[in-house]
């Protein structure tokens, strides 16, 4: 084995090391989880619609967040670290309309400038982010709702190029629940001339959240968390202090990682009503759990029950964790079926799954598994945030050791990796 070092937890510098995972040894462990990676990612360019300084707090200091703050500062905000751990302090002026293609690539997220720079500027020149390893994810329903809202939008030279003299209010009918468009919209008709109507609307926390942002800053979004949102333009926004919401797949992935691990795990600072969906799987599938208002209490005597279930857009089961639970469904008892209903392409992690011994089956967009008794550590390589969070999984599920490379794509979306893994009674180190 390679020499082994222990490092200081910055997501840049540990992109070029792997993560060892020693097998069946979580025994109980409490975990306190970080500010939502898609709500911050979201509510960070929000903040170009006010001019002056806001405050962030509660914000994951992960690899996502540190590319839209740069993209932010490329385009001429200010952004600095504030007093407490997890506070971001932004200074908006004046700012420029078009988001460098070298940064916009490292994120799908940096779509969500659209709406705030057409709103604030008049204008906005994204690059077009391009397919990724979950699916082709197309851009047509938010290049649609800004149309609907009177702007120009072309696609040139690989850019969203959009331009809009003046926002209208209109009624806009969604095809799909999708959270980037909702969002985009959103930010969009806080400057549109006139009422905005969403149907079809995503309700994600994070969308909500992301609302409840902009009414603090003066906007007037009505109905967000139901599928009919309401936006009043036109109204003057100004900066404001706000704390981001805990992180749903973050807490529902350290509640299957502690699971798989035969152990005992809670996790602190969460809102229960946003794990509904996958709080009801664990208990078919035999989990004890106690919901203590901001914390979830878990624990799994023996082998989980094999469960049946689709991913849908919420309240249904989050395709954020289709991935985790599939690991942690490898060593159930009976046969799973998963069906995954948002991405087309979204069962990468099952050749890795197999490679410790899973027994996983791909129908289309349906995977069936067979649960095993037990599981052997091998090593294996993460090309997407959420697989590298199924590969830990199974690594903590696993006998003996796993060695995951690819860690740069999980630390796109998990803070403090190592640290929250040992809170958990996982042995785990950074290997060079
Ligand atoms: C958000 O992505 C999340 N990302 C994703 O989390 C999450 O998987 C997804 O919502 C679904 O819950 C962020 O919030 C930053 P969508 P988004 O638009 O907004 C199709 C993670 O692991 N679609 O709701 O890109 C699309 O192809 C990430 O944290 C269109 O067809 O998702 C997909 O099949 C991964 N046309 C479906 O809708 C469009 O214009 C859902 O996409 C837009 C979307």
């Amino acid at each position: 084995m390679a020499t082994i070092h222990k490092a200081k937890e910055n997501p840049m510098k540990l992109a070029d090391r792997k993560l060892l995972i020693r097998g069946r040894t979580a025994r109980s462990g409490r975990v306190t989880i970080s500010g939502a990676k898609n709500s911050a990612v979201a509510v960070l360019p929000a903040c170009l619609l006010a001019e002056g300084t806001s405050i962030l707090q509660n914000v994951p200091d992960i690899a996502d967040v540190a590319v839209q703050r740069e993209i932010l500062e490329s385009l001429g905000a200010e952004v600095s670290d504030g007093d407490q751990p997890g506070e971001l302090r932004l200074s908006v002026g004046d700012v420029d309309a078009e988001v460098p293609y070298a940064l916009a690539k490292q994120l799908r997220g940096s779509v969500l400038l659209l709406g705030p720079l057409v709103a604030r500027k008049g204008e906005a020149r994204v690059p077009l982010p391009g397919g990724c390893a979950i699916g082709s994810r197309p851009l047509d329903l938010h290049l649609k709702a800004l149309r609907e809202l009177g702007a120009e939008v072309e696609i040139e030279h690989g850019h969203i190029a959009a331009r809009a003299r003046r926002l209208v209010g209109a009624e806009v009918y969604l095809d799909f629940p999708s959270v980037g468009a909702t969002e985009n919209l959103i930010m969009a008709a806080t400057a549109a001339q006139g009422t905005t109507v969403v149907y079809n609307a995503a309700k994600e926390p994070e969308v909500v959240d992301l609302a409840n942002f902009l009414n603090a800053m003066g906007a007037r979004v009505v109905g967000a968390g139901t599928d009919t949102i309401k936006i009043e333009g036109g109204r003057e926004l100004r900066p404001v202090e706000y704390t981001i919401i805990p992180d749903r797949i973050e807490a529902g992935t350290y509640l299957l990682m502690g699971l798989a691990g035969g152990g005992r795990v809670t996790v602190e600072n969460v809102i229960p009503t946003h794990l509904e969906a996958l709080l009801a799987k664990l208990e078919e599938a035999g989990v004890e759990l106690t919901d203590g208002g901001d914390y979830i209490s878990a624990r799994l005597e023996g082998r989980p029950k094999a469960l049946q279930l689709k991913t849908l857009p919420y309240p249904g089961f989050p395709t954020d964790l289709q991935p985790q639970l599939s690991a942690f469904l490898l060593l159930a008892n009976g046969t799973s079926v998963i069906s995954e209903r948002i991405f087309e392409d979204r069962f990468g992690h099952v050749d890795e799954l197999k490679r410790l011994g899973g027994k996983v089956e791909i129908d289309g967009r349906t995977a069936v598994i067979d649960g095993v008794e037990s599981l052997t550590g091998a090593p294996v390589t993460a090309t997407d945030l959420r697989m590298g969070a199924a590969l830990i999984v199974a690594g903590v599920a696993a006998r003996g050791e796993t060695l995951i490379d690819g860690v740069e794509h999980i630390l796109r979306g998990y803070e403090r990796l190592e640290e929250k893994l040992t809170q958990l009674g996982v042995a785990c180190e950074w290997v060079e």
